[in-house]
């Protein structure tokens, strides 16, 4: 019966791998519901690391079965040397599902993703460049190409073509660029057919039935809160809708099947490409977040932009996703820092504002109100309890709490696996 959305409440980088694992053990079935190789989710387990992009973190526990749901685009090339990756580290991956309906990133949504970022020159979005973007376009635009079609030849060419006609003129006209011959696009798509052919299914209907049997599901989400493409800091968002309702869309299960919905919350804030963000950090402190919390980028490498807690955004996620818990993570970076400041509201034009502006021109002019909570100097990676924490971190795990809106399930004081303090069940 329990089905459990687990998604970020931030920008993204959350630490959702580890959330996800976590869960690993006592979940049936992992289902990624948006997004594409654009997420990029490190999981630790032992002293290996892994760094998954496309596939959902639960393809590392043996017990569970991976599913990638029709809201995911996928781009089948990553995948397939993705999975080969694992197979080579000794990692079983025969039991994951892809929905028939998910959609396909091809070589012309990547070139595409590229040439407008470039065009866009400084107003640019700051993209992955994986073809995200454009994917989705395609399929809003319903000449989008679906897992399904690699197996039939005649439909993939109608399609391809179709898509082309269209993409062809306006990368000749507006970007000087060669066409792309459908040909060679087909044919590409068509080598990957007989490798895929196995994991494809209807994963809707064995979702729902697995969810009649009384599996756990859980749904995980990529990107986060911010990025959503109808929720997020729009236009500096993703393609997508990583927000809970995106889970029942993005997989075919209705929202009166999901019991939980638990966001994952850094114990400070990052954010990779362009956009607002109001307690960016530019001095030694951003830089340290960045150096002690290991900030760069899993998909693309880039450093991330580090700041404050922000109080108003965690409301926010709280809100728009119905979340139940939270799983806070990283809390370990902190440590060492005098005073922690953490942003409760913002000041726009002289303005106290509790919460996020729906106005873009004011969350562009939104200045943090900070209040100082004391720090902590002892080592908490070895803490099991909230008790074994110290006074002040207990003190700052409360007061996120209390100014965020739902209660904090979790703390996550370290990168392994086991270094999580687990403060209610989530099952
Ligand atoms: P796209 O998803 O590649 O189209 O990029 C749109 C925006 O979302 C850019 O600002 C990216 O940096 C950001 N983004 C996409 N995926 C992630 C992620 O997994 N973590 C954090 N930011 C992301």
């Amino acid at each position: 019966m329990p089905a459990l959305v687990l998604l970020g409440a931030q920008w993204g980088d959350e630490g959702k791998g580890k959330a996800t694992d976590l869960l690993g053990g006592s979940v049936d079935y992992v289902v990624r519901y948006q997004g594409g190789n654009n997420a990029g989710h490190t999981v630790v387990v032992g002293d290996q690391k892994y760094a998954l992009h496309l596939l959902p973190s639960g393809i590392l526990s043996p017990e569970c079965v991976p599913v990638i749901g029709n809201g995911v685009v996928v781009d089948p090339a990553v995948l397939l040397s993705e999975l080969g990756g694992l197979t080579e580290r000794g990692v079983d991956t025969s039991k994951l599902l892809i929905s028939g309906n998910a959609h396909l990133i091809t070589p012309y949504h990547t070139t595409v993703d590229k040439v407008t970022e470039r065009f866009l020159g400084k107003r640019k979005i700051g993209t992955t460049g994986r073809g995200i973007g454009p994917a989705y376009a395609d399929k809003i635009n319903r000449v989008g190409i679906r897992v399904q079609d690699l197996f039939d030849e005649s439909i993939l060419r109608q399609k391809v073509e179709a898509a082309l006609d269209q993409k062809n003129q306006i990368l000749a006209k507006l970007y000087n660029r060669r066409a792309i011959l459908a040909d060679q696009v087909v044919e590409e798509l068509l080598g990957y057919a007989d490798e895929l052919r196995d994991y494809v299914c209807d994963t809707t209907l064995l979702l729902n039935e697995a969810l009649d049997q009384d599996k756990v599901v859980l749904f995980e989400g990529g990107q986060g809160t911010l990025l959503d493409v109808d929720h997020g800091t729009y236009p500096f968002v993703t393609s997508s809708n990583p927000t809970a309702g995106g889970a029942c869309t993005g997989s075919g299960v209705g929202p009166t099947r999901i019991n939980r919905v638990i966001g994952i919350l850094k114990a400070y804030t990052t954010r990779v490409g362009a956009g607002p963000f109001p307690t960016e950090l530019f001095d030694e402190d951003g830089e340290k977040l960045r150096t002690i919390g290991g900030e760069r980028g899993v998909t693309t490498g880039r450093d991330r932009r580090c700041g404050w807690f922000d109080a108003v955004i965690a409301r926010y996620a709280t809100r728009v996703n119905g979340l139940t818990d939270f799983f806070l993570t990283k809390l370990d970076v902190l440590t060492g820092w005098e005073r922690i400041p953490v942003c409760v509201a913002y000041e726009i034009d002289g303005r106290r504002v509790e919460e996020l502006p729906y106005s873009q021109t004011d969350f562009h002019h939104a200045k943090p109100v900070y209040e100082m909570l004391p720090g902590w100097t002892e080592d908490i990676s070895r803490a099991k309890s909230f008790e074994d924490l110290p006074k002040n971190a207990q003190a700052y795990v409360k007061a996120l709490e209390e100014m965020s809106g739902a209660p904090i399930s979790a703390i996550g004081v370290g990168p392994g696996r086991d270094e999580t303090i687990q403060i209610n069940s989530f099952l």
